[in-house]
């Protein structure tokens, strides 16, 4: 991570901006096209070339814990499988039965192997064929030629990335990153829910400070600062820092002995559709999937902070943290986001304006349009 990046330097910025009354901004303004969130075209672009050829997290590696641990769903409209082999390596295999294509798993467990519901084939964890039921009715068939298909898989930062076909340039970043998700994280609820909303608007709706005072008055304002926002961008990606008011305390700290645990939200933006809200107790890590120009499912893994290890406490505490943010914050950013969709076709604005407090989502919107344009 870079030295500006690093929660001393953050604590830092922050205090600069409540001292001055200022905030981040970034260097341009952005406007996007409204049809880009209203085309099929555009989408199906957006799925092809550069979904399904980022590194993508698929899950937290917490959610594999154990050898036979796995996650089916779709990513990027491709049903997957996710398993840890008894080697302890995760694995990604397109999940369809190599005899006629049913799906061999489904959500999430632990299993020894992958039998399909169909006929019964069976499947290892490494995803080769062991086995066929009345195996003589498939004369000179090579198991060994019909495994499961492999995808690439790679856990990073504690979570697994899936890279669906030859992938874009490498986004070397992420290699600078400390670890996102710690060992000691435990995954204690996963959420799946489908909104009526374009999977951008989505997104944007995370990674901008400028919204808090007006959508967010008593939810969240009140223990937070209206548009004041450390915001750094890596890569394709970003990370929007929210400070709570209880962050002043650290003016009184040395800067070597401050530690912001607590005092702040950060939001990562990995690119394409992946956001991790590092919270006072809590994490999630947040997958929006495009089902159509108008649908998104979001995938929600929340964990605990870690350092508590499997604690009750801890849990209990995270519990009640992700609790009050899920209900009360999150419902306000539903109705602004359900809203925009549905406005999108009043034919009010031929582009959405981005302002130079709202830089991670131009930067969101450069970097996807020029992925676009590159492949
Ligand atoms: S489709 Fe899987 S065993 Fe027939
Ligand atoms: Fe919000």
């Amino acid at each position: 991570m870079t030295t500006r990046m690093d929660d001393r330097s953050v604590a830092q910025r922050v205090l600069d901006h409540i001292a001055n009354r200022t905030t981040d901004v970034g260097q341009s303004v952005w406007r996007e096209p409204v049809a880009n969130y209203r085309s099929e075209a555009r989408l199906v672009a957006e799925i092809e070339k550069v979904l399904k050829r980022s590194p993508t997290p698929f899950c937290p590696s917490a959610a594999l814990p154990e050898a036979g641990s796995y996650v089916a769903r779709e990513a990027a409209g491709t049903p997957l499988v996710v398993v840890r082999g008894t080697d302890g390596k995760v694995r990604a295999f397109r999940n369809a039965c190599r005899h006629r294509g049913m799906q061999v798993a489904g959500g999430s467990g632990c299993s020894k192997a992958f039998v399909c519901r169909y006929h019964g084939w069976t499947y290892n964890l490494e995803g080769r064929l062991r086995h066929i039921p009345h195996e003589d009715g498939f004369p000179g068939f090579d198991k060994e030629a019909h495994p499961l298909v492999p995808v690439t898989a790679r856990e990073h930062l504690g979570l697994v990335f899936v890279t669906q076909s030859e992938s874009l340039p490498g986004d070397e970043s992420l290699d600078q990153l400390d670890e996102l998700i710690g060992p000691d994280q435990r995954v204690f609820a996963t959420a799946e829910r489908d909104f009526e909303v374009n999977w951008k608007i989505l997104l944007e709706s995370f990674i901008e400070g400028y919204h808090i005072k007006s959508t967010h008055p008593e939810s969240f304002l009140p223990y937070g600062f209206d548009n004041l926002n450390v915001i750094d961008l890596f890569g394709r990606n970003s990370r929007v820092t929210y400070p709570f008011q209880r962050i002043k305390k650290l003016a009184k700290i040395p800067p070597q002995k401050r530690r912001v645990e607590g005092l702040l939200t950060y939001v990562y933006q990995l690119f394409p559709n992946v956001l991790i809200t590092v919270l006072s107790r809590h994490t999630n890590v947040v997958i929006l999937e495009p089902l159509a120009i108008d649908r998104t499912r979001q995938i929600t893994y929340t964990l605990t902070n870690g350092g508590g290890g499997d604690d009750p406490a801890a849990l209990a505490e995270a519990r009640r943290d992700a609790e009050f943010v899920g209900t009360t914050g999150a419902a306000e950013d539903r109705a602004v986001v359900q809203a925009i969709q549905r406005g999108l076709g009043s034919g009010a604005n031929e582009a959405f304006t981005f302002g130079k407090f709202e830089s991670a989502i131009v930067h969101f919107h450069q970097t996807l349009t020029a992925a676009l344009e590159r492949s």
